[in-house]
């Protein structure tokens, strides 16, 4: 089961087992991980699962769904070229050593 990594913007650090076929987002919530709230439960209607992929990261990922990139846009203030919604984000054996970092006004 892939392990990814979610890193608060104190820096703490949590590596969790998430199935593939989920989702990064249901990995957080599912381990009571702090700094990914999704409120509308995955239906990208919130962007409150908003992360910060780490670089080193970045190539575990496949390209942004369609109208990812406009929810990130008019909804983000703190948007990066690493943000990604987490609910888009569905886990694959490849995204083993995922490493994502949550947006401080997420925690
Ligand atoms: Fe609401 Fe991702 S959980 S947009």
């Amino acid at each position: 089961m892939p392990k990814i990594t979610y890193v608060s913007v104190t820096g703490a650090e949590r590596t969790v087992d998430v199935p593939v076929g989920t989702s990064v987002m249901r990995g957080a919530v599912i381990n009571d991980v702090d700094g990914i709230v999704a409120q509308c439960g995955g239906n990208m209607q919130c962007a409150t699962c908003h992360v910060y992929v780490d670089e080193t990261s970045l190539d575990r990922l496949a390209d942004r769904l369609p109208g990812e990139d406009e929810m990130l846009d008019f909804t983000v203030c703190a948007r990066r070229p690493t943000s990604r919604l987490s609910c888009r984000l569905e886990v694959t054996e490849a995204m083993d050593g995922l490493i994502v970092h949550t947006p401080e006004y997420q925690n």
